[in-house]
């Protein structure tokens, strides 16, 4: 399967925004109208031990939108050539990652809770893990 030319540059925080009163927030993310594709599969990250790292991998088709739903963490994006580091610490900002990029999420503060919208159902197949051998499917 090719690996999608995309970078790191085609990524961008969103603001999904909210809704607001005395009694708190709420915010809404919906099928064709503020996510830019179809969400089949949502997944949350949470209990993760201080210092610890998740991610370490790329996907061919995946995409998606990842959420602080709960306090905060970085997510580093790769392209093979540059790298962005993303601190996410507001529930009604979204970073959309596009497919062909390696990511890492580390720097997870005590309780928080990784929200992730994706665009496919699980498929092992569509996982890059090794970083050697995403940097040549890249080039
Ligand atoms: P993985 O995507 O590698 O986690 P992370 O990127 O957060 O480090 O998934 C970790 C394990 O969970 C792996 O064994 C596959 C399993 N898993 C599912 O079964 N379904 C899912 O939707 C996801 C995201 C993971």
């Amino acid at each position: 399967m090719k690996l999608k030319a995309s970078t790191v540059y085609d990524c961008s925080v969103i603001d999904v925004s909210k809704v607001n009163n005395d009694a708190g927030n709420i915010t809404v993310v919906e099928n064709g109208h503020n996510i830019p594709f179809e969400v089949k599969r949502i997944y949350y990250l949470y209990d993760v031990p201080s210092g610890e790292a998740r991610g370490g991998h790329a996907h061919y088709e995946l995409e998606q939108f990842i959420i602080a739903a709960s306090g905060s963490f970085d997510v580093i994006l790769d392209d093979g050539v540059n790298k962005k580091r993303v601190s996410l610490n507001r529930p009604n900002l979204a970073l959309h990652i596009v497919p062909g990029l390696w990511r890492e999420l580390d720097n997870f503060s005590s309780g928080s809770i990784c929200m992730v919208l994706a665009s496919h159902k699980y498929e092992e197949s569509d996982y890059i893990r090794d970083h050697n051998e995403f940097i040549k499917l890249k080039k």
